[in-house]
């Protein structure tokens, strides 16, 4: 195969100064994979953490691919695929190194591009999408819930909001004031973080009930704080960022972190129904913004600063 790919490539650990675009040579695909050409490859905040400077850092790791999700046009199909042929077009997560304009990926791990989204929208669906699915599964939301999304406005409560409307609950979503019209929208009752967080959710109750569930995004003690103080069973409050205190509050945590539930098998089965959302309107994602891939280091210093408002996404 004469295709020749780009790439972006942490070079050490740091800040996103180490990132570098490299040359690579995919090759045709392996049994039961496909070459994409990648139109769009989403930003999430794993990405960065997984170059962070830090103890226990080994050196043999880099340089270390990045990018979980993409979304891209299947150029060729490798042994034993079974309903992929190329032309067609199509989400994917979680992959390894999506940050390229070519990438082999797993027919298993895609799906088709909900036509609803464009290339840079489709591409951050599914890992902030099957993240908030499984913290809505995990705190057994349901119709007459209200829920409490710390980081409504963000990728992962976003998509919790959405989907927890979808679910019938009541939602309130922190978020800066700038980002009260979009929540609204979404049919979330808007809350600022900050300073006197939990007597503001206090008044919120007066009119929407008591808060049932909540669900943390930011991992502070200020989320975690007003979630357990409000929320009377801490079964039903779950975080994916804030894992320090997890085990010491009795709460849920979700992902990748330390004594968290991956919930592999819940997000997997989520790929598909977030796919089906999208596509019929009722799930959206919001970009906030796009960059080359070229400037994969600026599209990170912004992901870190915490208040992109939307997916971030790169343009191969
Ligand atoms: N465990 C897992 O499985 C899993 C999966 C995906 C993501 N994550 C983690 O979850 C976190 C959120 O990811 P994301 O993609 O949703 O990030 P994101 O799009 O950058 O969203 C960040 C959110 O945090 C809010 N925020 C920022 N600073 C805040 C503060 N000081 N106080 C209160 N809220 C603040 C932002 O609100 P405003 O901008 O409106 O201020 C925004 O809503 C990251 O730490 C990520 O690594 C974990």
């Amino acid at each position: 195969m004469s295709v020749t790919s780009r790439a972006v490539v942490a070079t050490a650990f740091g800040g996103p100064e180490v990132l570098r675009t490299v040359e690579t040579a995919p090759t045709d695909p392996g049994p039961g994979n496909v070459l994409l050409e990648v139109r769009a490859a989403a930003v999430n905040p794993i990405d960065w953490k997984m170059y962070a400077a830090g103890p226990g850092n080994d050196p043999s790791r880099l340089p270390i691919r990045l990018g979980l999700e993409v979304a891209g046009v299947v150029t060729a199909v490798g042994p034993s695929v079974r309903w992929l042929t190329p032309g067609d077009e199509v989400i994917a997560w979680r992959v390894t190194g999506g940050y390229a304009s070519h990438l082999e990926v797993s027919e298993q791990v895609t799906c088709r591009r909900p036509q609803t989204l464009d290339w840079a929208a489709a591409s951050g669906l599914l890992l902030a999408g099957t993240t908030a699915v499984h913290t809505l599964s995990a705190t057994g939301t349901h119709d007459g819930d209200v829920v409490l999304v710390h980081g409504g406005s963000g990728g992962v409560g976003r998509m919790a909001v959405q989907l927890a409307g979808l679910r019938g609950a009541r939602v309130v979503a922190t978020g800066s004031p700038a980002t009260h019209d979009d929540l609204r929208e979404l049919g979330a009752v808007p809350v600022a973080h900050g300073p006197g967080l939990l007597d503001r959710v206090r008044e919120i109750e007066r009119t929407t009930g008591p808060v049932t569930v909540a669900i943390d995004t930011v991992g502070s003690d200020e989320a975690l704080d007003v979630s357990v103080a409000v929320v009377a069973d801490r079964h039903r409050v779950a975080t994916i960022a804030g894992f320090g205190r997890a085990a010491e509050l009795g709460i849920t945590a979700l992902g990748g972190g330390p004594g968290a539930d991956p919930g592999t098998a819940v997000r997997e089965a989520a790929r598909a129904q977030l796919a089906e959302l999208a596509a019929d309107g009722s799930l959206d994602v919001r970009v906030a913004r796009t960059f080359p891939l070229d400037d994969a280091a600026e599209a990170h210093r912004e992901s870190r600063d915490g208040h992109a408002r939307g997916k971030l996404v790169l343009i191969p």
